[in-house]
């Protein structure tokens, strides 16, 4: 994997600063010297240096007089408490990338001001186990290679326009919690029958990641698969007689109509 140079922040070292920060450790896409990170809790600071063996700066300010690229990892909530300082420090010569869901390129430009170069992201939970996959937009091509870069440390990326992020949220930004509801069914229905909760979620937890793994691999249609288990007769095909009826179908894309009309509302647009 390429290497960055230059030092990178990370402002708000969280769920996804510190999953980013140890894949860009991990896979050397960047030193441990080449990172710094800026979390306001001190416990959580403490504990990363700790962890990652990366050093933290004493404000926002510093951060952003070390640091090239800039992280932006606070949740969208505390966007308010950090943009007087961003606003501040933010020139030229930085590279801001924001996590931030719901907050266009636009509104951070008008909050921060036009000085430095901006690309949004939106990744998912993957990251923590390095299989995040995360969509990318804005900026010039080298701003967004350097995102790309980032965001494959710790998993895949894909780069989308903008008007996509919404979508994005739902399908991938959520989409981990529908995987686990589905898994978290599973896990039940097994206890219930007899088994340990141990075997029962080894089963579900190998199942989804061996479907997902055969989905990628082959570039088959999850339906052609499917329908591919379905034998004639069998309990698969018992299973959808159930699962088959309209009424799933319409209750999950319901169910995900509502999640984008969500979206649009938190992020305007
Ligand atoms: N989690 C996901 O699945 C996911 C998916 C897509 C996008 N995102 C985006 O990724 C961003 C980070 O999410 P997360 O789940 O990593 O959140 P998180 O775990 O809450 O991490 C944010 C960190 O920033 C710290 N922080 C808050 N205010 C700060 C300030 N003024 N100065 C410095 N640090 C501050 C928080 O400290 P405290 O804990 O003390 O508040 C926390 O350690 C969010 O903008 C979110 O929209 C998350």
């Amino acid at each position: 994997m390429k290497k960055i140079k230059g030092t990178i922040g990370i402002l708000g070292c969280g769920n996804m600063g510190g999953a980013v920060a140890a894949g860009l450790t991990k896979r050397g896409v960047a030193s441990r010297r080449s990172i710094l990170f800026f979390d306001k809790d001190r416990k959580k600071t403490s504990r990363i240096k700790k962890e990652l063996g990366i050093r933290s700066t004493s404000s926002i300010a510093e951060l952003l007089r070390k640091c090239g690229i800039v992280l932006l990892a606070v949740k969208p909530q505390h966007l308010g408490d950090v943009t007087a300082e961003l606003a501040e420090g933010l020139k030229r010569k930085h590279l801001l990338i924001s996590l931030l869901a719901g907050v266009s390129i636009g509104n951070l430009r008008r909050r921060l001001g036009k000085a430095c170069r901006v690309v949004r992201v939106m990744p998912n939970l993957g990251l923590l186990a390095g299989k995040g996959i995360t969509a990318v937009t804005g900026g010039n091509s080298k701003d967004r290679k350097l995102a790309d870069l980032v965001f494959s440390s710790c998993g895949r990326t894909v780069s989308l326009a903008e008007k996509h992020f919404n979508l994005v949220t739902v399908l991938s930004g959520s989409g981990p919690a529908y995987f686990f509801y589905l898994m978290e069914l599973l896990d039940k229905f097994g206890v219930k029958k007899g088994l340990s909760l141990n075997i029962a979620r080894l089963l579900s937890s190998e199942t989804a990641l061996g479907a997902a793994e055969l989905v990628l691999r082959s570039g088959e249609d999850p339906e052609a698969l499917r329908r591919r288990v379905t034998s004639k007769g069998g309990t698969t095909e018992a299973a959808f007689s159930v699962l088959g009826a309209k009424s799933f179908r319409v209750l999950f894309n319901r169910a995900l109509e509502r999640a984008l009309k969500r979206a649009k509302d938190l992020g305007g647009k």
